[in-house]
C-alpha cells in the first residue's frame, strides 16, 4: 500500500537512451497502467524502479527506496520476467526456499499455489510448464509475501482468456484493498477494463500520467456525432461557428469542439432534422495510437518495397491512423498537441461502445470461474476482505503469528526471486 514515486529514472545502454528522466506516481488503492510501443523502457524503467539495473534516478516506495525496505518480499512484490525459476525446481519447492528465505509461514505457498490456479501441478518441475503456467508462477512469487505493492511486466503475456480474466479480477480486488499495482501490458483493452490510471511512455520519455479517463478525453476522437437530413447545411453553419467537422462514410458528421447540447440546439435553429445524436468516446486504444504515434521505436512497413508508411508497430495494425501530431515531444500530463481534424484514411473503430468504466462492479475475491486445467475455488482470505494490517509506512509485522505472511530483513531479492538480474536480462537478450 505504498506510495510509489519514481524520480528522474535514466538508463542508457552503451550510446542509447532506454529511458530518460521518467517521473511519475503510482498511487494506492489503484491499479496503473505502463504503456508504451515496443522498446519505450517500459521493463527497464520496472528494472530500476527494483534497483536491478544500475541508473539514474530514484523509486521510493513511501519514500524508502527498494534496496532498503526491510522486508522486499512481503512489501514490494514482483514479476519481471515469464519464468523467474529454475527449471527443475518443482514449483512448491521454489515456493518453499522463497518462503523460507523471507520468513514468511509456510502454509503461505499453498494459498498462493491454489490462488495463481497451480494447485495440480505444484510437484511439477516448471520447465515443463507453459508460458502462462510460468506466469501463474511467478504471480504465486510475487504474491507470497502478501506484499502491499505489486510490480508486474507484461503478466497477463501467455495467459488464456480465463487466466486474463481472473488477472484482471485479481488486480482489481488487491487494488480495492488498498495496495498499488503497477501493470504493463500490451493488451490495451484488457487494461482499459483494468487500470484507473496511466503512466504513458515512448522512446523512453514521460507522455503521459494520471486517470486514464483524462488521457481518453484528451483524443481527438472523441467526438459529438450527428445524423440529419441535411448534413451540409449542418456543416457548413457548424463549420463558421469554429467546430471541425469530418462527413464519415456512412452520412454521420463527426464534430469536434463542440458539445452536443450546442450541436443540438443549432441543428434546432436551422430547421434540420435530427436523427441521431451522440457523444462517442475514445477507446484507450484510440487515444494510445494519438499519444505515441510518433514515439514508436519499431515500426512495420506495409507494402511490399515501395514506400508505404510507416503504420504502426506491431502491436498496431488495424487503424492506419496518421502519425500526426501528438506524441514527438515529451510532455507532462495529458496535453497532447492537437490532432489536425480526422484527415487520411476512412478511421476504423469509432463504432465500438465507450468504454465502461472499468469493468463494472467490484469483483468478489480473486477466484472468478474456475480455471481451466488449473481449477481451484475462488479463495478465501482475498477479495472482499478488509485490507490486511500491516501495511503503508510501518515495516510489516514480525511472522510467527498466523495468519499474517511473513518477510525477511533481507534488503535484497533472495535469489532465485522473481527478479532477473541485469546480467540474467543480458543474457537473454534485453527482454524481460
Ligand atoms: N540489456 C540491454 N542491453 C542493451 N539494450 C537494451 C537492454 N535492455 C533494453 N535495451 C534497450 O532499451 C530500450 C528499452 O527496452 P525495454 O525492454 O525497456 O522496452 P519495453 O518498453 O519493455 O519494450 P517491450 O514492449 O518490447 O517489452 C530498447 O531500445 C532496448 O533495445
Ligand atoms: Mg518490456
Amino acid at each position: 500500500m505504498a506510495l510509489i514515486q519514481a524520480r528522474g529514472l535514466s538508463k542508457t545502454f552503451g550510446s542509447k537512451a532506454a529511458v530518460r528522466g521518467l517521473s511519475f506516481d503510482v498511487t494506492p488503492g489503484s491499479v496503473t497502467g505502463f504503456l508504451g510501443p515496443n522498446g519505450a523502457g517500459k521493463s527497464t524503467t520496472m528494472r530500476l524502479m527494483l534497483g536491478l539495473d544500475n541508473g539514474d534516478g530514484v523509486t521510493t516506495y513511501d519514500g524508502v527506496p527498494y534496496r532498503e525496505l526491510k522486508y522486499p518480499l512481503r512489501q514490494v512484490g514482483s514479476v519481471l520476467d515469464a519464468k523467474p525459476f529454475h527449471p527443475t525446481r518443482k514449483a512448491v519447492n521454489h515456493l518453499r526456499m522463497l518462503a523460507v528465505s523471507n520468513d514468511i509461514p509456510r502454509s503461505r505457498v499453498n494459498d498462493v499455489v491454489n490462488l495463481v490456479g497451480l494447485g495440480d501441478v505444484a510437484n511439477a518441475k516448471p520447465r515443463t510448464f507453459s508460458l502462462g503456467m510460468g506466469q501463474r508462477l511467478g504471480l504465486a512469487t510475487a504474491l507470497l509475501g502478501d506484499p502491499g505493492t505489486l510490480i508486474l511486466d507484461e503478466p497477463a503475456n501467455g495467459l488464456d482468456p480465463q487466466g486474463v480474466h481472473w488477472l484482471r479480477n485479481m488486480l482489481k480486488a488487491l487494488a480495492a484493498q488498498g495496495r498499488s499495482i503497477f501493470v504493463s501490458s500490451h493488451l490495451l483493452s484488457e487494461m482499459a477494463l483494468m487500470a484507473d490510471s496511466l503512466v504513458v511512455v515512448g522512446r523512453g520519455s514521460l507522455i503521459a500520467s494520471g486517470k486514464m479517463s483524462d488521457f481518453i478525453s484528451t483524443s481527438n476522437r472523441n467526438a459529438v456525432v450527428i445524423r440529419v437530413d441535411n448534413p451540409e447545411l449542418m456543416t457548413r453553419e457548424l463549420r463558421a461557428r469554429g467546430a471541425a467537422v469530418v462527413a464519415e462514410p456512412d452520412g454521420r458528421l463527426a464534430i469536434t469542439s463542440q458539445d452536443s447540447d450546442r450541436v443540438g440546439a443549432l441543428a434546432h435553429e436551422l430547421g434540420v432534422r435530427v436523427f441521431e445524436l451522440s457523444n462517442r468516446q475514445a477507446t484507450l486504444e484510440e487515444a494510445f495510437l494519438d499519444a505515441t504515434g510518433a514515439s514508436e521505436e519499431f515500426r512495420a512497413s506495409m507494402g511490399f518495397g515501395n514506400q508505404a508508411p510507416a503504420f504502426g508497430g506491431p502491436m498496431m495494425g488495424q487503424h492506419g491512423y496518421g502519425q500526426g501530431g501528438s506524441g514527438g515531444a515529451p510532455h507532462q500530463g495529458y496535453g497532447q498537441s492537437p490532432q489536425q481534424g480526422y484527415g487520411g484514411p476512412p478511421q476504423q473503430g469509432y463504432g465500438g461502445p465507450p468504454q465502461q468504466g472499468y469493468g463494472g462492479p467490484p469483483q468478489q475475491g480473486y477466484g472468478g470461474p474456475p480455471q481451466q486445467g488449473y481449477g481451484q475455488p475462488p479463495q478465501q482470505g482475498y477479495g472482499g476482505q478488509p485490507p490486511p494490517q500491516g501495511y503503508g509506512g510501518a515495516p510489516p509485522p514480525e511472522y510467527g503469528q498466523p495468519p499474517q505472511p511473513g518477510g525477511s530483513p533481507t534488503p535484497s531479492p533472495p535469489p532465485g526471486g522473481s527478479h532477473a538480474s541485469e546480467a540474467d536480462h543480458r543474457e537473454n537478450g534485453g527482454k524481460a
